[in-house]
């Protein structure tokens, strides 16, 4: 089978993190959300993954190459002007043939049984199958909601409180047969959401929901970014570390060298060449990525730290993303949902909290910010 993972969104919600890197690029546990996919679709007899690119193209090829370390063939299709959903897959319909293919949304962490979708897909001679999940808040997805036979009945992008009469949303996930690209019109931006989905229930084309009960979490903005990493380091979610195991729950990689004064609480997962003094401590559900130094004192929790990050003396970071690079003076705390971008330098003595937002590159000096 063919994949189709879309990846062309700018992931505007998780900027800064993604005024660098495409947010499928992102590290998931220090390696890159897209891989985690890769794995999944492995599992299931994916052969070949197209993938639909349009905002920093060029980091997923330069990243991934030809998918040979993921015994996959990877194909790049790049849009000059972003086609939406739907015309994201017109536009790589030269890489399909005559089988149904799966669409990925490029953000969704999930260990869905593609294998049970696509028999229910089958089952019901449907023309597209769409995965469901059911939400707390559906106000942020596509409501989807569904008859007894599970014909998708309506499809409802983003709708208010007062439009949500399920709890089942649109999890990003599709198995579509070829014919569904006649509904798509070619070189044009065109949403599935928008578009293609509702048009299809209006006019009574074979659409079903597979309701599923599938761990499921779209990453898309800071909140369920960390707390994809909390439910993998929780164990919700299987997940292949890398590293060794210190001690229960605590993996760390290469080269690290870690003070017999550090004290690390798991989970927490530690990248290669890091360093952590003496009284640091490291708290529970905490990734952080290769080539850090945490300087002693320093109390970081329920985070995630991305590469060559550099923290000194009696710093403080309590669930907070630090982007690659960052570097923080002594004692600045970062607390709250903050979220430092790439390359950003912060003096002693800081305070970024409640969800306050770092551009890349951004220099702020010795006690500036109380936020
Ligand atoms: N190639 C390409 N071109 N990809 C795109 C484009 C485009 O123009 N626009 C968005 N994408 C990709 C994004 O990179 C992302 O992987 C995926 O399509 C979905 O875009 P999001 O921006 O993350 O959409 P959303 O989360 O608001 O809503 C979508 O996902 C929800 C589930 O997480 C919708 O499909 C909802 O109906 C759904 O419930
Ligand atoms: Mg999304």
């Amino acid at each position: 089978m063919k994949a189709i993972i879309l990846a062309g969104g700018q992931g505007t919600r998780l900027r800064p993190l993604t005024c660098k890197a495409p947010k499928p690029m992102l590290p998931l546990v220090n390696a890159p959300f897209l891989e985690y996919i890769f794995k999944l679709l492995k599992n299931y007899d994916v052969e070949e993954v197209i993938l639909s690119t349009s905002y920093l193209p060029g980091l997923f090829e330069r990243r991934f190459g030809d998918g040979e370390k993921y015994g996959l063939k990877l194909v790049y299709v790049e849009e000059k002007e972003p086609l939406g959903t739907a015309g994201a897959i017109k536009n790589v319909e030269e890489y399909l043939d005559d089988d149904p293919f799966v669409v990925f949304n490029g953000d969704i962490l999930t260990n869905l049984n593609i294998s049970q979708l696509f028999e229910y897909h089958r089952s019901k001679g449907a023309l597209a199958t769409l995965t469901l999940t059911s939400v707390e808040d559906p106000t942020s997805y596509g409501l989807v909601p569904i008859n007894s036979t599970g014909e998708v009945a309506g499809f409802l992008e983003k709708p208010s409180w007062d439009e949500v009469t399920t709890d089942l949303v649109n999890a990003g996930t599709y198995i579509l047969e070829p014919d569904v690209l006649n509904l798509i019109p070619m070189g044009e931006n065109y949403s599935f959401e928008r578009g293609v989905f509702p048009e299809m229930v209006e006019k009574k084309e074979k659409i079903f929901g597979f309701p599923s009960n599938a761990y499921w979490l779209d990453i898309g903005t800071p909140q369920k970014y960390l707390k994809a990493h909390r439910d993998i380091l929780g164990g919700r979610i299987e997940f292949d570390f890398k590293g060794t195991q210190l001690k229960f729950g605590v993996w760390v990689g290469k080269n690290c060298a870690i003070s017999s004064e550090a004290n690390i609480f798991g989970p927490a997962v530690l990248g290669d060449n890091c360093q952590i003094e003496a009284n640091a401590t490291i708290f529970g559900y905490t990734t952080i990525g290769n080539n850090c130094m945490i300087g002693s004192g320093v109390t970081i929790g329920e985070s995630v730290i991305f590469d060559d990050c550099r923290i000194n003396r009696s710093s403080v970071i309590k669930n907070s993303i630090l982007g690659k690079g960052v570097k923080l003076g002594a004692k600045v705390h970062v607390e709250d949902v903050a979220v430092l971008g790439e390359d950003i330098k912060i003096g002693d003595e800081n305070s970024l909290k409640r969800g306050i937002r770092i551009w890349p590159e951004t220099e702020i000096g010795k006690n500036i910010i109380k936020f």
